[in-house]
């Protein structure tokens, strides 16, 4: 599965976001090393602190199919503000360090033809474990 390819996929499912309050509507492509392919979008809530990010969303979506070896995610949205780089939050990328090591890779899409690659390592740096 190329970037691109899985870029197209969060695209998709960041139409399903449910974002009345940001207007910014994320969506997320998780490459399981099975093959499957997870999404997920930020779900907002009126008590703003409960809003789940896409990536989130999309990881515990897999967690609870039984996946935990991931190799990619993807992650895209809009924004009334125009194109903004979604990139993981800092609770998403510690999600994401309980299930994947440091050269996960991490793709984030400001449109469809301008992404940046960084590893999960690159974003963060001694993430907690135990
Ligand atoms: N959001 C995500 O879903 N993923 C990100 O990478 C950054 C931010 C969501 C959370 C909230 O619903 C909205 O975008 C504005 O922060």
């Amino acid at each position: 599965m190329t970037d691109k390819e899985l870029v197209l996929i969060a695209a998709e499912a960041s139409r399903k976001a449910y974002a009345p309050y940001s207007g910014c509507k994320v969506g997320a492509a998780l490459l399981a090393r099975s093959g499957k392919v997870y999404t997920g979008c930020n779900v907002e809530n009126a008590s703003f602190g409960a809003t789940v990010c896409a990536e989130r969303t999309a990881v515990f979506k897999a967690v609870s199919e039984g996946e935990t070896e991931f190799e990619k995610i993807a992650v895209t949205g809009t924004s009334e503000k125009g194109d903004i780089a979604f990139y993981p939050c800092g609770i998403c990328r510690q999600v994401l360090s309980e299930f994947c090591g440091e050269s996960f890779e991490v793709i984030v899409a400001k449109s469809k033809n301008d992404f940046t690659r960084d590893t999960l390592g690159q974003l963060l740096k001694n993430g907690f474990s135990m």
